[in-house]
């Protein structure tokens, strides 16, 4: 199950992700917002990250205007590991070596067709589990 959440700025195209989530078969549960009605971030933000955390959801996609109020926001909830991408390299590299939990962006920032390719390079790449990757993981929390 795949947590997904957005503010008013990310709201267009978290539509856009979760018609891709849906075409692909993936299920997901959308923490709002419901319009393009200007509202606060956190709010989704926490939402999101807390149904990871808590193992509700396996992973999470979170888009505000920029990404950035949204993914500070969830990183500041404890074993969330939110990476905020804008290119697939970045998403590819945050799965294998800081086996991010949740993917933010900016619906300002990308267009549709690059945000579903970050998404599928995302969702789609595994932890790499190297050791030396679960041990920086591992310091991030103490
Ligand atoms: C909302 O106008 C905007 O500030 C928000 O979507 C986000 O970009 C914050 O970081």
């Amino acid at each position: 199950m795949i947590a997904i959440g957005s503010d008013h700025g990310g709201y267009e195209l978290k539509k856009e992700i979760i018609k891709h989530l849906t075409e692909r078969g993936l299920s997901y549960k959308d923490f709002g917002t419901d319009s393009t009605e200007s509202c606060d971030y956190p709010v989704y933000g926490k939402a999101v990250a807390n149904a990871v955390a808590s193992g509700e959801c396996e992973k999470g996609i979170l888009i505000c205007g920029t990404g950035i109020g949204i993914s500070i926001t969830a990183n500041k909830i404890r074993g969330i590991r939110c990476a905020l991408c804008h290119d697939c390299f970045s998403a590819e590299a945050t799965r294998l070596h800081n086996n991010a939990n949740i993917l933010a962006m900016g619906g300002r920032v990308v267009g549709a067709g690059l945000a579903l390719k970050i998404v599928d390079t995302f969702l789609d790449t595994p932890f790499s589990n190297d050791e030396r990757h679960i041990r920086r993981i591992s310091q991030m929390e103490e």
